[in-house]
């Protein structure tokens, strides 16, 4: 049988001692869970081991922790896939090390166990994480269109373990931000029909600077979801619905950054970056821009003299589109309203039986 060794992260903030590895050998098939050896050792080498656990089988979403850097569930890693990952220490996989740490992005309150109250829960409750009914309510049932079930159903698969939450680097350099679960968790509502208050919830979410525009598209929180919720892309679909079909202009800069993004290739063919940053501001002679094209003068010198951004460059920009660009973007804009669904749950249903229940296949989320 195998032997591994399970390298813990032990750390108790009552103790005033600072955190340390502790190693143990386990001899356990490798197809076992992380979680059954953690739990191994705890039963017979050290009772005084803080782990986190439920169900053992992937849907408490308790047992969330760092396995050999990844955040994932412990109960749903098998020895043998977590060993072959890189260690911290060894950067290659030693084929044997496991290395198992609390999630990040929250406190630790022992060894492997975080607070998600103060982190996770906080920032669900913060997007009204319940259907709010639109009147008048009906004497039976809603009926929800199916399209709109598929729709929501990706986010409705998230278990709440709170990985995602770990290791989003937006989390990571600003705290308040709402963050993946929380944001995933308000397109479940803001994509149902029957909510009353859509509208209410982008607009709120819009408000706040460290909204949707928080997310940076680094697709952490993609790789580490075990449930394939890919809150980024129900990141993505809030700012479709907030921007596009509610019209709701965003508090945050990136909006406006995007918007500049694409008028800025639309007009040059290439970026002309220094017409970039006034233009997310509302162009050079907007109050908004001039702050900030001060504040990016100390930059844009260092970069002259460096011989990055030669003067003439900076100022004028010799790119024109072509017209094969100008005919992408007349292309794109004269497509009729697009119609995006997300297709996490894909089937075919019987011709005959049209109520038939589509086969839950989860998939890579797909645009249509
Ligand atoms: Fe429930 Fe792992 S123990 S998800």
């Amino acid at each position: 049988m195998p032997e591994y060794t399970l390298r813990i992260r032990r750390y108790d903030p009552q103790s005033g001692e600072a955190a340390h590895w502790d190693d143990h050998q386990v001899e356990m098939e490798g197809h076992v869970s992380v979680l059954e050896a953690i739990l191994r050792v705890k039963n017979e080498q050290d009772g005084s081991i803080g782990i986190r656990c439920s169900c053992r089988a992937a849907i408490c979403g308790s047992c969330g922790v760092r396995i050999n850097g990844k955040p994932g569930l412990a109960c749903n890693t098998h020895l043998e896939d977590a060993a072959k990952r890189p260690t911290k220490k060894t950067a290659t996989g030693e084929d044997t090390v496991i290395e198992v740490e609390p999630m990040g992005n929250m406190p630790v309150i022992r060894d492997l166990i975080v607070d998600m109250d103060a982190v996770h829960w906080k920032k669900i409750q913060r997007v009204t994480p319940w259907l709010i009914n639109k009147e008048p309510i009906p004497e039976r049932e809603y009926i929800v269109p199916h399209e709109n079930m598929v729709d929501v159903t990706q986010t409705m698969a998230c278990i709440q373990c709170g990985a995602c939450v770990s290791d989003c680097l937006s989390m990571e350099v600003d705290p308040l931000f709402v963050g993946p679960a929380a944001l995933a968790k308000s397109y479940r509502f803001v994509g149902d029909p029957r909510d009353a208050e859509q509208y209410e919830r982008l607009h709120d979410l819009s408000e706040d600077e460290h909204g949707i525009y928080d997310c940076t598209h680094c697709f952490n929180c993609v790789d580490a979801c075990p449930k394939d919720v890919a809150p980024m892309d129900q990141i993505m679909r809030l700012r479709r619905v907030a921007g596009s079909d509610q019209k709701i202009e965003d508090r945050n800069n990136g909006q406006r950054h995007e918007k500049a993004f694409v008028k800025n290739i639309e007009r040059n063919g290439l970026l002309h970056e220094a017409d970039l940053l006034t233009d997310s501001y509302g162009g050079k002679f907007h109050p908004r821009a001039m702050p900030e094209l001060l504040g990016s003068l100390p930059v844009a010198a260092k970069g002259m003299t460096r011989g990055k951004m030669p003067l003439k460059g900076a100022l004028l920009h010799p790119h024109k589109a072509s017209p094969e660009v100008k005919q992408i973007f007349k292309q794109v804009e004269s497509r009729p309203d697009r119609y995006e669904l997300n297709l996490y749950v894909v089937g075919y249903e019987d011709e005959e039986e049209s109520s038939a229940t589509p086969a839950a296949t989860p998939t890579e989320s797909e645009s249509a």
